[in-house]
């Protein structure tokens, strides 16, 4: 059976109508609230199921409305973590994973997680060839782990769901950088099952390693870690439910360092530096800035070869990383948007409306003024022949267990997440499962075999209706070449990356090494996915 033929059974047969019908909501509109819901056929387990949810998102809980946040506060940079090290090339601190109460709707408290207090966490800045020293105290009630997203971090220091931390416990992790790496990365949970949770919850953060002849230092710069929220009206950040797992979590804020919708008031010289993560769950970020436009300098490993001015969009899937350059063209103001895109979603969810993430002031502009900006930026070496071939193939099907339990009540509907109830992965229900070459992840098997310092084509195949962004841990890549319908089109630049993303019914062809041996992870970097199992492991000896 077709996926969509069967998603409209399933809205038939159960609750689904309730994920239907609360979706719109993503688009800022309020929500009907709980009891606007049709429980004509949840039964007495769904009853039960559906207070024990409320304990969370209380009675009659409404989403916040997308004001609810103040917007326009003027725009700030992230946090940066203190670096405890006196001698220069070392960088030592402490990361408290921690429930923390913050406060986002004034005067309303929201229980987040968070990294040192910070939502999101603090910008650890280093410099390529630093030697790093992070300890991490897991103050949460269940296991984590920090995974140094992109960087080439020995496999043990990875966080990878098999290292994990228990709660009320500590580890540190410590690494030394390459001189050659550069560019924005991020750190995140990834503990086995629950990476989603704790990364909605609050829990990533950016990192920044610059090098000494950057040679974009002139101009100034910013980073912009955007992170997805849901909240309710009464603060509370609620569970997912089915839908959430199946597409992949967004709620009704994409906040830029925290903030909603941020004032920028743009330099006067008429150019910077945009550094924009984004450290969402699922949110694809399709990024505008209506008058103005961007030149693409950079990637999620960095610089590429040479500038590339004109794009009036970008998109930067979840994970993804972009460097970018921004011109101003005038004073007039304008709004950098998330504009609307279409990934697939399942259950009639359309596509993900349009945000706007930051209203720009072009207004302090001066007329003529531009930083210069050099025509190349970083040599890439003709890459080696591969010596190795591999194919991934990412596919969904049915879950009949899920399907079973969805006709006995309230798991169909999805108000999975309850927290305890399904250990180790809570809240991981899903109509569908997410498969790499057919299987789900175990962390026990070992999936693929590379050799360290080998050059390897992969071959990342979308057998299925949704775009998904591929990762690999330890490592950067090159896109070669992407094909669909029939067409192979040549990658147009080259750039390093760590996530591809691969639409449906697309192949992605890379070209990869990894330089250390060990354990590393590959996964669609939708976090619901990779939790319901979309991820293999590459054993590299
Ligand atoms: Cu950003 Cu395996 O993750
Ligand atoms: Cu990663
Ligand atoms: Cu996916």
């Amino acid at each position: 059976m077709q996926r969509r033929h069967f998603l409209a059974r399933l809205a038939g047969a159960s609750g689904l109508a309730l994920a239907t019908k609360a979706l719109p909501v993503l688009a800022g509109e309020e929500m009907k609230g709980m009891h606007g819901m049709d429980m004509s056929n949840m039964g007495m387990n769904g009853m039960h199921k559906m207070r024990a949810m409320q304990a969370e998102a209380a009675p009659g809980a409404r989403l916040a409305a997308v004001t609810g946040i103040p917007a326009g506060r003027p725009f700030t940079g992230p946090a940066p973590l203190r670096n405890e090290a006196a001698e220069p090339g070392k960088f030592k601190a402490t990361l408290v994973a921690a429930p923390t109460r913050v406060e986002l709707i004034p005067g309303v408290p929201t229980q987040a997680w968070t990294y040192n207090g910070l939502l999101p966490g603090p910008l650890i800045e280093l410099r390529a060839g630093d030697d790093v020293e992070i300890t991490l105290k897991n103050q949460l009630d269940q296991p984590t782990t920090i995974h140094w997203h992109g960087l080439p971090v020995p496999p043990d220091q990875d966080g990878n769901p098999g290292n994990a931390v228990g709660p009320g416990t500590s580890r540190v992790y410590r690494f030394k950088l390459p001189e050659t790496t550069e560019g924005l990365y991020w750190y995140h949970p990834h503990p086995h099952g629950l990476s989603a949770e704790q990364v909605y919850r609050g829990l990533a953060g950016p990192i920044v390693i610059r090098r000494k002849d950057d040679p974009l230092a002139a101009v100034p710069e910013r980073i912009l870690a955007i992170t997805d929220l849901r909240l309710m009206a009464d603060g509370v950040i609620p569970p997912s439910g089915m839908m959430d797992n199946m597409n992949g979590r967004e709620g009704q804020f994409a906040l830029v360092n925290g903030q909603n919708r941020p004032a920028l008031a743009f330099d006067a010289g008429g150019r910077e530096r945009w550094r924009i993560l984004n450290a969402t769950n699922a949110r694809y970020l399709r990024l505008t800035l209506p008058g103005h436009t961007f030149t693409l300098v950079g990637t999620d490993g960095g610089l590429i070869e040479r500038p590339r001015p004109g794009p009036r969009e970008i998109l930067v899937a979840p994970a993804q990383r972009v460097d970018v350059l921004v011109t101003a063209a005038g004073r007039h103001a304008a709004r950098l948007m998330a504009a609307p895109y279409d990934r697939g979603k399942m259950g009639g969810t359309g596509p993900t409306p349009s945000a706007t993430l930051l209203d720009v002031d072009f207004s302090d502009v001066r007329r003529g003024a531009r930083t210069p900006v050099p025509s190349r930026l970083r040599e890439f070496p003709a890459l080696p022949a591969p010596t190795a071939r591999k194919r991934v193939v990412m596919s969904e099907s049915m879950d009949m267990g899920a399907m079973t339990m969805g006709m006995t009540g309230m798991g169909m509907m999805g108000m999975g997440g309850m927290p305890g109830t399904h250990a180790p992965a809570p809240g991981n229900h899903s109509a569908m499962q997410f498969l790499l070459n057919g299987k789900t992840f175990d962390m026990h098997r070992t999936d693929l075999t590379s050799k360290a310092g080998a050059w390897e084509d992969w071959e990342i195949v979308n057998d299925s209706d949704m775009d998904h962004p591929f990762h690999v841990h330890g490592t950067q890549f090159t896109v070669l070449e992407r094909a669909s319908g029939g067409r192979t089109h040549q990658a147009p630049f080259r750039a390093w990356h760590d996530t591809v993303n691969v639409k449906p019914r697309e192949t992605v062809r890379i070209r990869i090494m990894q330089p250390m041996a060990g354990i590393r992870m590959y996964h669609c970097h939708i976090l619901e996915h990779e939790d319901l199992g979309m991820m293999g492991r590459l054993d590299v000896t």
